[in-house]
């Protein structure tokens, strides 16, 4: 175990920042010595709430002010998604390596220049994408990496996670093409999005559809879309945040010698060749509402965190790095694009799309 110890900032004290405070809490070389929100009492009623015999954590509204510190190493941004770029690159330039939620930024010309000006300056960028910390979907990518489902063939993700209108009206930048980014897809689907990037590989064309049924938001709450992968393997995912609350999120990977299903955090099919055959009890995957599966996303950010730095220590790319966290962003990107223009996407995705209503 190293000795060092690493001096955190955070800046954003809103939803998520409590699940990167007990994942922090729980990495024995690391520390949280600020919080910076542009609301003083929030920064302020976390700081208090993670008071530890170190003391308490300095609280600021500026972050740049906060990026003066020299005992801050890393910075976490869990900030609205589409600042992320922009304040991560201010502290990468003060010398900070980053941790950055998702969406790592919502378009790719800026996460673009992130990585070059992290690698200009030296510094590290991980990304956290919970999901891939989970037990059940480690499990899923281990069995496709050692070749053990044979030749994939299909691979399907739904997430459709209600959200209420009031949810939207919450904060002035949920909902919002400029500051989310997007909607159902670019803030809750994307980390199926990511799983099916992680698990099916690389993609190649793609054809998606958008739409807006139930809120009074710009973005979408209602997406489709048909995926061809580089090694040939097809592919659907579906996001929503309209559809009747309560469906378990679901991945479906259908293989040469295998099928597998797997909803929330749970295996509803193990179904390998060679191998016994397993089959959960379908539709209660305990991560399907927000609220839920906290335990797990803590354990996940633990290991997320940690082998950032890890990476620092050791010189390396955390696993989840800039150019990792850029695929789920870009597919994403691909539907829209693909929604308002009306055509398949061929990647790489060159360009950032803009909505109709905007051009
Ligand atoms: N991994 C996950 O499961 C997960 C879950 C929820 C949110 N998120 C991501 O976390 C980010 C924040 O989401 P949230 O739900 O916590 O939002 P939130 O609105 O609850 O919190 C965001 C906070 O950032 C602060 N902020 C914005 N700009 C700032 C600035 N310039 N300086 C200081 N503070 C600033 C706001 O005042 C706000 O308190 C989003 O990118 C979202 O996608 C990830």
């Amino acid at each position: 175990m190293s000795k060092r110890i690493f001096g955190f900032g955070i800046i954003g004290a809103g939803v998520i920042a409590p699940t990167h405070c007990s994942a922090i809490r729980q990495i024995p070389n690391a520390r949280i010595v600020a919080f910076c929100d542009l609301e003083r009492g929030k920064a302020a009623k976390l700081a208090s709430e993670q008071a530890s015999e170190a003391g308490v954590p300095d609280v600021y509204t500026d972050f740049h002010a906060m990026l003066r510190r020299d005992d801050i190493d890393v910075v976490e941004i869990l900030t609205w998604s589409g600042v992320h770029a922009e304040q991560a690159t201010a502290a990468a330039e003060a010398g900070k390596h980053l941790i950055i939620t998702k969406p790592v930024d919502t378009r790719l010309e800026r996460i673009d220049a992130l990585i070059e000006t992290c690698r200009r300056c030296g510094v590290k960028l991980g990304a956290t994408h919970q999901f891939r910390g989970f037990p059940a979907y480690k499990r899923l990518k281990a069995a496709i990496d050692d070749g053990r489902l044979g030749r994939l063939y299909m691979g399907n993700g739904f997430l459709k996670w209600w959200r209420s209108q009031e949810y939207y009206d919450s904060a002035a930048w949920r909902g919002t093409w400029n500051l989310d980014g997007g909607g159902a897809l670019m803030n809750q689907s994307i980390h199926y999005v990511d799983m099916l990037t992680w698990l099916m590989g690389r993609p190649k064309n793609l054809r998606g559809f958008i739409a807006t049924h139930a809120h009074n938001i710009e973005v979408e709450d209602c997406a489709t879309a048909a995926i061809q992968f580089e090694n040939g393997a097809l592919g659907t995912f579906q996001g929503a945040t309209c559809i009747y609350q309560g469906m378990p999120s679901r991945i479906e990977v259908h293989a040469e010698r295998g099928n597998v299903v797997i909803e929330g955090d749970k295996i509803v099919l193990w179904n390998v060749e060679g191998e016994p055959l397993e089959k959960g009890t379908a539709g209660t995957g305990s991560v399907a509402n927000p609220g839920s599966g906290l335990e797990l996303a803590v354990d996940a950010h633990v290991e997320q965190i940690s082998d950032v730095l890890a990476a620092i220590e050791e010189g390396r790319d955390p696993v989840i790095n800039g150019s990792e966290a850029r695929r789920a962003v870009e597919i994403i990107l691909a539907v829209y694009h693909s929604a308002w223009s009306g055509e398949t996407i061929h990647f790489p995705l060159t360009r950032d799309p803009m909505p109709p209503s905007m051009l």
